[in-house]
């Protein structure tokens, strides 16, 4: 218990009052009361913060730990670090202000401590305390609460947004429908890849028009996961291509066309709320809610064309009389509850979609600047795919083609399609590295402490990269062998269940 001890001489005015001005007096009272109360909670907290800081470095010592640089503050508050990182945040450059802010304390400093506003956090882009986090110590780590309630208006419930025994029970429900023979449907990635190259059309000489291409490969990535997940594609590549819609009792034909704004404002808002960190309850708006309602609304009609449907939805066959796999019809052999299928299969429809769109969409921008690599590229995938039908080509030889993967890799560790991930500890923790003078100790985690691992910043070390670290050269990867530096997909318990 705090208790705070007021001089009498605090109350002067109170005591010499008339009783003519009773009420000012009453108002003055309540005012002081208030005041008193507010300056009360502020020393309270104030203690609390510094007997828990006791604490935190006695379990620190007791572990061995050395100090972690502090990242400097800028102001006494905190506020400008908060607004340079939203800002940086807003205009797509956070992986890089991450790099930049680390560089600025020492470019050997791999792991340092962040004190914004009121909230204290780590960031880490060595692969030890990678490693950690992921994988040795991943007992210790869980999703924070920020990433929870940041997107669950949006996804819900399910393997993305859950912790504990919740996350185990939709990673149990998922994980069985992603076997190697159920991914590696070519057809599907054919056709949707014809329409995709239907959309560009050659003029002057072989040449396009200089144009975006960026808008194609979402619109890519989102016909062919919905086929995936649904089975049905929402033909955002080519509208007129929509085949008639089975109708649904009790609900409108949804407007499939939408999908793809709705996902990408929707996106710019999580964003949003995840740079807020613990203030993420400040980001709402109507817009948000509105995007939320109108995805859910088109995923609960897929969701009710399977549960209402008959044999024909629930086993559809392809032409050629093999069983078409979809995902949704998997999941419902499972579950019949309209909102766990919602929001697992939803989920699922977010990672594939920004994930895979952006890839390609980075791919191809490095392509289009190395000519040298283009040119060795297409003359490989020509000599070894170029005599032969989709039909004819297995999964295993796509991933065979070595420069092919080794390109796809460089697109990943230049441009990170997830640049930033995030585990809070569960418990108090230790990282292995980054404490003490020379950086070599581990360093103490208290419970609830967020740990942001920087795998942009990871794969733009020169220590650990070479000297042509910001350099597209898909070659290094002849020789490379990567560990923890390199986690696209990333690794432990939670990672990527979509990367084949
Ligand atoms: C270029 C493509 C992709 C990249 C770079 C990527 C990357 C990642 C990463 C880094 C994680 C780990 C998140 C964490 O540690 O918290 C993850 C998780 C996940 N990914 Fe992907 N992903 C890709 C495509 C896909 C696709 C196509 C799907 C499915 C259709 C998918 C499904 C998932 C799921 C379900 C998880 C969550 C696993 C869990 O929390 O248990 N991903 N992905």
């Amino acid at each position: 218990m705090f208790v705070v001890r007021i001089p009498v001489s605090f109350f002067p005015r109170f005591v010499a009052c008339p009783i003519a001005n009773i009420e000012a007096t009453m108002k003055l009272l309540s005012l002081w009361t208030v005041l008193l109360a507010v300056v009360s909670l502020v020393l309270y907290k104030i203690f609390l913060s510094l007997k828990e800081k006791r604490r935190q470095n006695a379990e620190a010592a007791r572990r061995g730990c050395g100090e972690c640089p502090m990242l400097p503050k800028k102001d006494i508050l905190g506020i400008t670090r908060f607004r340079e990182s939203i800002r940086a945040t807003r205009a797509d450059r956070g992986p890089k202000y991450v790099v930049e802010e680390m560089n600025a304390l020492g470019k050997d400093v791999h792991t340092v401590q962040v004190r914004v506003l009121d909230y204290t956090l780590n960031v880490t882009r060595d692969p030890e305390n990678a490693k950690a986090v992921f994988s040795s110590q991943s007992n210790d780590f869980d999703i924070g609460v920020h990433r929870t309630q940041s997107w669950k208006p949006l996804l819900g419930v399910g393997i993305f947004t859950s912790q504990g025994e919740t996350w185990k029970h939709s990673r149990a429900l998922v994980r069985p429908q992603f076997s190697k023979e159920q991914v590696s449907d070519l057809d599907l990635a054919e056709r949707h890849t014809r329409e995709l190259s239907n959309r560009i059309s050659a003029g002057v000489g072989g040449w396009t028009e200089t144009m975006n291409i960026q808008p194609l490969f979402y619109n890519f990535a989102l016909d062919t996961v919905t086929e995936f997940l649904y089975g049905y594609s929402v033909h955002a590549q080519n509208p007129d291509a929509r085949a008639a819609l089975p109708a649904v009792k009790g609900m409108d034909e949804p407007n499939l066309l939408e999908l793809g704004g709705n996902f990408d404002q929707g996106k710019r808002w999580i964003e949003e709320r995840g740079a807020f960190y613990k203030w993420y309850w400040l980001i709402s708006s109507k817009d948000f809610d509105h995007r939320c309602r109108e995805i859910h609304k088109l995923v609960d009609w897929f969701v009710q064309t399977r549960l209402q449907g008959g044999e024909k939805e629930k086993d559809p066959q392809l032409a050629d009389g093999r069983k078409k796999f979809i995902l949704l019809n998997e999941l419902a052999k499972e579950t019949q509850n309209p909102l766990e299928l919602r929001n697992e299969s939803l989920s699922l429809l977010f990672a594939g979609r920004d994930t895979a769109g952006a890839l390609l969409g980075w791919v191809f921008y490095f392509l289009a600047r190395n000519e040298r690599v283009f040119n060795k590229l297409r003359t490989i995938v020509l000599e070894t795919f170029g005599a032969h039908t989709t039909s004819e080509i297995s999964f295993a030889q796509l991933k065979a083609c070595q420069y092919m993967l080794h390109v796809i890799n460089e697109a990943f560790r230049v441009a990170a399609v997830i640049p930033l991930n995030e585990r809070v500890a569960v418990r108090d923790t230790t990282l292995p590295h980054g404490g003490g003078p020379n950086g070599d100790q581990p360093i103490f985690i208290p419970k609830g402490r967020q740990v942001l691992i920087a795998t942009y910043a990871m794969q733009h070390r020169a220590d650990l990269w070479g000297d042509d670290v910001e350099d597209f050269v898909p070659e290094r990867w002849e020789s490379k062998k990567a560990g923890y530096e390199f986690i696209p997909f990333g690794v432990g318990p939670r990672s990527c269940l979509g990367r084949e």
